[in-house]
């Protein structure tokens, strides 16, 4: 059994949703003690930003240059872990009211027409994913996005990545949230410890 842990972090050891991410991928390992882990941590090393190089080369123009070579075998990397995950754990804290841009930098590798999905007559996407795959997002943010609120509708984080993971056919996503953590040290506490039990109660 594989899991793929990806973090999207800039703020290292301070990062809860680094914290939050290993605690679940810790969590998984008790309930599948046969789990075999692939890492990517994508604010020290993510694949560049997808340009018209990358579109030239697509489309069978020569490389330009070493760095697009190793970038686009980069790209085909994400794509096979993504494929071979069972368990895809990902960290992702809010920016600007959206994920890292690192973070969408892989899911603009990994979300591709013709890999991982395909589009119907109706235009509706298929996915060409292997199902039963299983999502958990470590969701962090410093305000609290409540629904019917008047902030709910800036909330693009949790929403994108439930929608981007539902277009590519992966409806089975948990998310393990810690907002309201630029509320205090009380607040982020009580959060943390909320998020920890949900994954405690974590199962197979
Ligand atoms: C560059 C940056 C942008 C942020 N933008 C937002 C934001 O739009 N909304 C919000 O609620 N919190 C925002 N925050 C706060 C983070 O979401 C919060 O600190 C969270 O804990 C970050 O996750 P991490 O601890 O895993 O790094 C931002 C933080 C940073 C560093």
């Amino acid at each position: 059994m594989k899991l793929l842990h990806i973090d999207s972090s800039i703020l290292g050891i301070r990062s809860v949703s680094r914290a939050l991410s290993a605690q679940i991928v810790e969590r998984e390992k008790t309930i599948h003690p046969d789990l075999t882990v692939v890492y990517r941590d994508l604010a020290s090393d993510a694949a560049l930003h997808l340009s018209a190089a990358h579109i030239a080369a697509w489309s069978g123009k020569a490389l330009e240059g070493a760095a697009l070579c190793c970038d686009l075998e980069l790209g085909e990397e994400y794509l096979t872990e993504l494929f071979e995950a069972d368990i895809v754990v990902i960290g992702a804290p809010m920016y600007n009211f959206t994920i890292p841009s690192q973070l969408k930098v892989w899911i603009d590798r990994v979300v591709v027409a013709g890999e991982t999905f395909k589009y119907s007559e109706r235009g509706e996407s298929q996915t060409l994913l292997p199902t039963g795959k299983k999502v958990i997002i470590a969701s962090t943010r410093g305000n609290v996005y409540q629904t019917d609120t008047p902030i709910a509708a800036l909330e693009h984080h949790e929403s994108y990545l439930r929608s981007v993971f539902s277009f590519l056919g992966l409806h089975d996503v948990t998310v393990i949230r810690a907002e309201g953590l630029a509320f205090g040290t009380d607040v982020k506490n009580a959060a943390i410890r909320k998020a920890q039990a949900k994954i405690a109660a974590l199962v197979a």
